[in-house]
């Protein structure tokens, strides 16, 4: 699979860059807030109660990052490793970890390619993680590989909406379709990384086709008070209080695969 390979060198190269010109600084901010909020609109879990419980609950996030959702996480009574791609971000991570703990695993890894045991995990997240950088037919096939039977995957991504939105060349989500959604699915965007945009029919049959069944489709809006992100140019606050700007889907694992999930 070599246009997979060389998407994985690219993106690993990407977020070396975002390290250094974005995440690196920000983590500080991220792993010091107090509550747990979900995209760069920063909704409120409590708002929404997609996570439950997650008292002792074992727990891996597919493309961590700076990993303050594992944190976050961990501060509410779950034991999360957290897995990435980068060794910039998961650096800044571990300098995390010491400064304002808790600590817990950090794993280099491809989420495609996960290096741990079947069913080990009773969650799984990503948050723009494995969600977007990660070929859903491998990544999900993982995330169901890895739960144990009745075990929960939680993950946030870019709405289908917004991505047919946003211009070619990346910019902030329009009012206009920019792109077709048939056969909207890799997107390589000039001169940055490989993302995944499966419309929401295609996340359905990947998810159903690896024993989940989905609970829930949370569109996320902007709150009210919500502020355009700083750095990541995908859409304007005022944009996203009209129209969603985010996916949130949460499935259960119910059955083995099929493995007719090919899209
Ligand atoms: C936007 S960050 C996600 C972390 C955080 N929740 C956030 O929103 O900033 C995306 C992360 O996905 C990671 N990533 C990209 N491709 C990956 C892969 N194949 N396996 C694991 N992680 C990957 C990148 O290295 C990057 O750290």
């Amino acid at each position: 699979m070599p246009e997979a390979r060389a998407d994985l060198a690219r993106n690993r190269a990407l977020w070396a860059v975002v390290n250094a010109q974005f995440t690196a600084e920000d983590a500080a901010r991220a792993w010091a807030a107090e509550e747990l909020t979900w995209g760069l609109f920063g909704v409120p879990e409590r708002d929404l109660g997609v996570l439950g419980d997650v008292t002792d609950l074992d727990v891996i996030e597919l493309g961590c990052g700076t990993a303050y959702l594992s944190a976050r996480l961990a501060r509410l009574g779950a034991r999360p490793v957290g897995l990435d791609l980068s060794p910039a971000q998961l650096a800044t991570a571990a300098g995390c970890q010491r400064r304002f703990g808790p600590g817990f695993p950090l794993v280099e890894a491809d989420a495609e390619a996960v290096p741990v045991r079947d069913a080990s995990f009773d969650l799984v997240v990503s948050e723009y993680g494995a969600s977007v950088w990660c070929d859903p037919e491998r990544w999900v096939a993982e995330a169901a590989r890895l739960l144990r039977p009745g075990g929960r995957l939680v993950f946030l991504t870019n709405s289908v909406l917004a991505t047919l939105c946003v211009p070619e060349d990346e910019g902030f989500a329009t009012e206009r379709l920019l792109r077709p959604q048939r056969g909207l699915r890799r997107v390589a965007w000039p001169g940055g990384g490989v993302e995944f945009h499966p419309a929401h029919g295609d996340w359905i049959r990947v998810l159903g086709a690896n024993g989940f069944a989905v609970e829930a489709l949370h569109e996320l809006y902007a709150p009210t008070d919500g502020e355009t992100h700083g750095y990541y140019a995908i859409a304007t606050a005022r944009w996203a209080r009209r129209w969603p700007a985010e996916d949130l889907w949460a499935a259960r694992l119910t059955r083995p695969a099929s493995g007719f999930g090919a899209y």
